[in-house]
């Protein structure tokens, strides 16, 4: 059979007609997509969950009603003039970065894959592999502090991903708990490139600060002074942050907690200029609630060492990290291939779940994505009235 639309019928056969192939060189189209509900928000993006919808002809790679995650980022919230406080980067570039640094990229088992990137007049869509059972964040929330097991399998999951990234000159430069995410099988992968850079020779990158909590003091110094960045370094630092809150539940370097684990979302949390002061010259406060054992110190003493030469690291020439006593029994090739059982197994939600208490946006707001149909015993419903707090990209 050709592989051309139309010939759907073998000559000389009875039979049921054979589906119809795609046009060779098909790609997939936004309208070929379906929103079925919303999965999660961040700082400038709503990520949605997509079908695939019946297509009048098989799509090579999509049958009908494959699973999808969609990031969805407003236009009009991308400003072309910088914004806020030091080195940060134009919106704009930020969105370019994500295609260009996820484009670039084979596929990883410790990172999000990249499928698609779309848009239409008000909204950029990147469609990206579905990683449906939530963020880390969220799982930091209800199960923090992680027993050790726990936080060393996710610390050696991110480890892979990150050497990944930086052997393809890449710094991921926004690693925190939200943009770690959890796969089906208990292992997680790394999100958002949307602060990501690639290092390339003869091209300079201006330091940025990321997250304030998470930002490395050779970045603040640098995005104050308007320098250029320091490769990779500042990974190494966000994941000890992210560490230190695996097996604690709260932060090594916070200007006010009011006693409260640290959770993202206390106002006062925002003095940066002292929580920068903090970060660029004091110790680690060891959070007295957790029985601190001495590897697990030493690691993160590592990892947060304000001098980045001296750091911690997992590079093709630097073994430092991965040698290090508290992950002696990790067997990183196990761990690359998935072979190892997770220790938790993620209840992953149901897609219709959340229906009721996430907005969906209006098919006004995503004019080029399809919005699936409501089921008929929803269609009275009040809960898909929009609420303004959801709104795509605020
Ligand atoms: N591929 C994905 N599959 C499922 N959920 C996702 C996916 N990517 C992101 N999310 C959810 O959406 C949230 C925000 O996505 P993110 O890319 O971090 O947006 P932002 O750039 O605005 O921070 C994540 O914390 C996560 O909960
Ligand atoms: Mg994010």
């Amino acid at each position: 059979m050709s592989g051309n639309i139309g010939d759907s019928t073998p000559p000389g056969s009875d039979g049921p007609p054979l589906a119809k192939f795609a046009p060779a060189g098909y790609s997939l189209k936004l309208h070929d997509l379906e929103l079925v509900k919303t999965l999660g928000a961040g700082s400038f993006a709503r990520v949605v969950l997509v079908r695939t919808r019946n297509l009048e002809f098989k799509h090579p790679c999509v049958k009908p009603g494959a699973l999808m995650a969609m990031k969805i980022i407003k236009k009009s919230v991308l400003p072309t003039e910088g914004v806020g406080n030091v080195g940060l980067l134009r919106y704009g570039e930020m969105v370019d970065n994500e295609r260009n640094v996820l484009t670039r990229l084979p596929w990883h088992p410790f990172i999000a894959g990249h499928i698609a990137a779309f848009e239409d007049p008000l909204n950029l869509y990147h469609l990206l592999e579905l990683l449906p059972c939530g963020n880390l964040r969220a799982h930091l929330k209800r199960y923090a502090p992680f027993d050790r097991e726990l936080a060393c399998f996710y610390f050696a999951n991110v480890v892979s991903g990150l050497q990944f990234l930086h052997a393809h000159n890449i710094a991921h430069r926004d690693i925190k708990p939200e943009n770690i995410l959890l796969q089906q099988d208990g292992y997680v992968c790394i999100a958002d490139f949307g602060h990501a850079a690639v290092y390339e020779v003869g091209k300079t990158v201006k330091a940025r600060i990321g997250t304030p909590w998470y930002t490395a003091p050779e970045v603040i110094a640098r995005a104050r002074a308007d320098a250029v960045d320091l490769p990779y370094t500042m990974d190494w630092w966000a994941l000890g942050i992210t560490l230190y809150e695996m097996v604690s539940g709260t932060l090594p370097f916070r200007v006010c907690n009011n006693g409260r684990p640290f959770d993202g979302s206390d106002p006062d949390d925002h003095n940066m200029p002292e929580l920068f002061r903090l970060i660029e010259t004091t110790g680690i406060v060891w959070c007295k609630e957790v029985i601190w054992y001495e590897h697990c110190i030493d690691i993160i003493c590592g990892l947060l060492r304000k001098d980045p030469r001296h750091r911690l690291s997992a590079t093709k020439f630097e073994r430092s990290l991965l040698d290090h006593p508290w992950l002696a029994n990790v067997n990183w090739k196990m761990m690359r291939t998935h072979t190892y059982d997770a220790p938790y197994l993620p209840l992953e939600p149901h897609h219709e779940h959340k229906w009721q208490t996430w907005y969906r946006p209006t098919q006004a707001e995503i004019p080029g994505l399809p919005i699936a149909n409501v089921p008929p015993h929803k269609l009275y419903s009040d809960c898909f009235l929009p609420s303004p707090t959801y709104r795509i990209g605020t």
